[in-house]
């Protein structure tokens, strides 16, 4: 139902609540002490160490959104809730538990920082930047790690319905984290090899179970990166201001032979959008990274000025669209 304008201005000023609850019981583990039968909220309380007054309250919000079913004093599952469970195989848990972590709370509630100066609020909470922040608190790096595996679960499937990638011998994932998109496109393309490029203390942690992955420790700013047929960056090049940008898909001009297919696959800023995830994505990494979202001819700019040749912008069924080019 369309809402009146006072309810519209309400509930965008007061979304912090209920998104803070999400993170709270995701923190928690809410999720993971709920079967197929509702549990009364003092046991679920218990189980999770809460305050089962608080506990009862936030659930209760959430459930006027869908997120567990109140059933007059117990709670149960939906379908939005149990993707908090921690063994759902598309768990969202550790997506809404990254949000929570005090470094990017703290920096939301800096925004007017970005947006007085330009520059990034995080760097007010962790002056070194993200990347060497997480590299420095194992905790939070691990929930992050967790939590772009989880973003990303419903958005490879989306990448790979909308791209065939098996023409490809050798594919490269530039930041590619734990290699969720990679090996799921090892899985449909058993042809094919792939290698993961990443930062040392990503793959540090990273369990390598196929003959056809290998991970490549390193920093794309300063090391060489792989030759391959095939480069994909997905939610890397949207991380960064154009300058660093550019220097990343020059990188990867260096060191692609001629014709080898680059991949930037993240939100596209097209006009008349409505749906608002790549907007929210956008706003996150003017506070987070100092990135941006881009539109299609700031993306083919980038591609040029790094010697690479745009041919399209791809759909796919999610957010994320697949803007393709050739080195050249
Ligand atoms: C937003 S995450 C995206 C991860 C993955 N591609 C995905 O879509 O789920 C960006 C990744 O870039 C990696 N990264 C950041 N700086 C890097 C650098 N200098 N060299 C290599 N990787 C880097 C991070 O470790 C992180 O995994």
């Amino acid at each position: 139902m369309d809402q009146q304008p006072h309810e519209v201005i309400w509930t965008v000023t007061n979304a912090i609540v209920p998104s803070s609850c999400l993170h709270v019981v995701a923190e928690l583990g809410v999720a993971d002490h709920i079967g197929d039968q509702p549990i009364p909220v003092k046991e679920l309380a218990a189980r999770c160490g809460a305050d089962p007054d608080s506990l009862d309250r936030v659930l209760r919000l959430l459930s006027t959104y869908g997120i567990f079913a109140d059933r007059s004093g117990a709670y149960g599952h939906t379908e939005p809730s149990r993707l908090l469970g921690s063994d759902h195989p598309m768990s969202m848990r550790a997506l809404s538990r990254m949000m929570g972590l005090p470094v990017f709370s703290a920096a939301f509630a800096q925004l007017d920082h970005c947006v007085r100066t330009g520059s990034p609020s995080l760097e007010q909470v962790a002056p070194e930047g993200l990347w060497p922040y997480l590299q420095s608190h194992p905790r939070e790096a691990a929930i992050f790690g967790q939590a772009m595996t989880a973003k990303a679960a419903a958005d490879v499937a989306a990448v790979l319905g909308a791209y065939g990638f098996g023409r490809f011998g050798t594919i490269a994932d530039i930041g590619g984290g734990r290699g969720h998109l990679l090996r799921a496109i090892l899985d449909v393309v058993p042809t094919a090899e792939g290698i993961l490029f990443e930062l040392p203390d990503v793959v540090a942690t990273l369990h390598i179970d196929s003959e056809r992955l290998t991970a490549q420790a390193g920093d794309f700013f300063v090391d060489p990166l792989p030759a391959a047929d095939a480069y994909i960056l997905m939610e890397v090049i949207h991380d960064w201001a154009d300058a660093e940008a550019a220097a990343i898909l020059r990188a990867i001009r260096r060191a692609a032979p001629a014709d080898a297919a680059v991949l930037i696959i993240e939100g596209v800023v097209i006009e008349d959008q409505t749906d608002p995830r790549v907007q929210t994505l956008d706003v996150l990494m003017l506070a987070v990274t100092g990135g941006r979202e881009r539109s299609p001819s700031q993306l083919s700019k980038l591609l040029e000025s790094a010697g690479l040749r745009p041919s399209t912008v791809i759909e796919t069924s999610g957010a994320m669209r697949i803007v393709e080019a050739t080195a050249v």
